[in-house]
């Protein structure tokens, strides 16, 4: 198979908040061993997705600029690398390259800008105003992997050599498709457990505590048809209460994304919630 033969696992082609990279090895024990498709409708950086490599998949995500980096990397890697390789890692052009509109460059330009704003903008994290406007201040790194060309090659090989669907939309479209057999990963914004602590607004949005009793609605339809589903989220006591009839896993964590300095290796309990 190709991706044996380039010897390079795709991983992650962004830092995200919320990544899965530290509880991967809990996701791969109680992920279904068979199913069918593989579902990921919240999939940021797509830890357990490149990790589990599903033949058939669908993933999705409401940040349209993920997404097209995504399809982009897919499509036009070549193209993609060379516009990476002539971004500068420094304040002044950081900021002439955040002030510019997604909406009035290729899908390159666009991809390109993306990677580029993750690799250098401060803690890596994604944020927007409330104009959907992305406002992440500089992070002043030394030696930012602006342009990792070698994952980058080997996600493009990977997503063409699988039957993949890649979509931006909201999870309740994207769960609609799925069908008995398939398994669904559900990863979405966590609850916060402190006014401070985790990040939700990926996008301009949320995802607030009607998000997750709705989400927790779409779980049991899911489960109802006959697909396996596993979710993530907070150890929190209204997560526990909407998903009590399900089977619950405690997993602790050390998150490198919170708002404060001072926190950034704080400890956090997670729930894992699987239907089977
Ligand atoms: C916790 S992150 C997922 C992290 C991912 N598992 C990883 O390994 O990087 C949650 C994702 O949900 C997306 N999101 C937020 N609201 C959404 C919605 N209503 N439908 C689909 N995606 C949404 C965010 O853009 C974000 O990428």
């Amino acid at each position: 198979m190709e991706l044996l033969r380039a010897g390079v696992k795709p991983r992650p082609f962004v830092k995200w908040a919320g990544g899965k990279r530290q509880i991967l090895k809990h996701l791969l024990f109680y992920a279904p061993k068979e199913f069918n498709r593989y579902f990921e409708p919240f999939v940021g950086g797509g830890a357990l997705f490149f990790e589990l490599s599903p033949k058939r998949a669908v993933i999705s995500d409401l940040n349209a600029e993920l997404i097209n980096a995504y399809r982009v990397i897919k499509e036009q890697v070549e193209e993609l690398i060379e516009s990476l390789k002539k971004h500068k890692n420094n304040e002044e052009y950081y900021y002439g390259i955040r002030s510019l509109k997604p909406a009035e460059l290729s899908p390159v330009e666009r991809a390109s800008r993306f990677i580029y704003l993750n690799k250098t903008c401060f803690n890596g994290l994604y944020r927007e105003n409330s104009k959907g406007e992305f406002n992440v201040p500089f992070g002043r790194y030394k030696r930012p992997k602006i342009c990792d060309e070698e994952n980058l090659r080997a996600v493009s090989e990977f997503l063409n050599s699988v039957e993949v669907e890649i979509l931006n939309a909201d999870y309740g479209e994207v769960c609609k498709r799925a069908e008995a057999g398939d398994f669904i990963y559900l990863d979405p914004p966590y609850i916060p457990v402190s006014k401070t602590a985790g990040f939700t607004t990926y996008t301009g949005g949320g995802f607030g505590e009607e998000d997750h009793r709705k989400l927790a609605e779409v779980f049991r339809e899911l489960s109802e048809k006959g697909c396996f589903v596993m979710l993530s989220n907070a150890d929190h006591p209204l997560i526990r209460e909407l998903y009590r009839d399900f089977k619950l896993i405690e997993i602790t964590t050390n998150r490198a994304i919170n708002c404060k300095g001072s926190k950034r290796k704080g400890s956090s309990g997670e729930l894992l919630i699987m239907n089977y």
